[in-house]
């Protein structure tokens, strides 16, 4: 089975509206339209960048999806800061990132969190990309594949097979964000490997071969090919390197 690769940039909090534009518009001007049938490219950008950086991708005709970085369950009322699903789709985008290690340990954001986040993505068809990782101790205790395997069991908890096909899983060590550490090629694929099997034993071995599991943690243009040339690595999801258009886009050629 040939999955088409991601590459996602999670601007994070970086970013005014100008410096977005900026960003959006030097992405776009390297890119070349018939790499986006080979490759889906994912821009995640602040909530007030999302329109701006719509609209830059939208005037070039270039097919290229927006993501934000977190959603509300919940369709309206008060929730005093929140954003609603409806709200994002609203603006265009299709992805959102749920789960990410820094709202887990910094927010508190919970395994049920994002379960929830992730259903009601899905119910207005739109694709989460479910974040799991463990921390550096998780590791060094040798629990991780348990450990990020129970998160993917949460996260997929109660969500079909035609549903969970369209989600895309994002294996995020948190020794290895922002850190410049990078897994290797084997620790990462291993890891796809077992969040795969689970995937597998949710559903059943055809939607876990159809789905799409990237890595991230310090990818960057000198070690994506290493670790996409794994089999079970279908792209990544990139922090620091995708601040700069030159560096996104040879993370994105590398996909070709
Ligand atoms: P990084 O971030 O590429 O800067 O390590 C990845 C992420 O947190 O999604």
């Amino acid at each position: 089975m040939t999955r088409k690769p991601i590459i996602a940039g999670n601007w994070k909090m970086n970013k005014n509206y100008g410096e977005a534009v900026v960003l959006a518009q030097a992405i776009s001007n390297r890119l070349e339209k018939d790499w986006l049938d080979r490759v889906d490219v994912i821009v995640c950008p602040p909530f007030i960048d999302l329109k701006p950086v719509k609209t830059v991708f939208e005037f070039d005709r270039m097919n290229v999806e927006l993501g934000a970085q977190n959603v509300h369950w919940e369709e309206a009322g008060a929730f005093t800061g929140e954003i609603s699903v409806g709200m994002l789709k609203n603006v265009g985008c299709a992805f959102c990132i749920v789960g990410h290690s820094e709202r887990r340990t910094l927010m508190g954001e919970t395994n049920e969190e994002v379960n929830k986040k992730a259903k009601a993505l899905i119910a207005a068809n739109m694709k989460p990309i479910i974040c799991v990782g463990e921390s550096l101790a998780v590791r060094e205790a040798e629990t991780h594949e348990e450990f990020v395997c129970a998160q993917v069991k949460a996260a997929f908890a109660g969500i079909p097979a035609a549903q969970a096909k369209s989600c895309v899983v994002a294996y995020e060590p948190i020794w290895a964000i922002g850190t410049g550490r990078t897994a290797t090629p084997e620790q990462a694929e291993a890891m796809c490997v077992a969040i795969r099997q689970t995937l597998a034993e949710l559903y059943d071995a055809t939607v876990a071969e159809g789905m799409r599991i990237l890595y991230g943690g310090s990818m960057n243009p000198g070690n994506v090919e290493m670790l996409t040339a794994q089999p079970n690595i279908d792209g990544g999801l990139i922090g620091g390197a995708s601040l700069e258009a030159d560096s996104f886009v040879d993370l994105i050629k590398a996909c070709l």
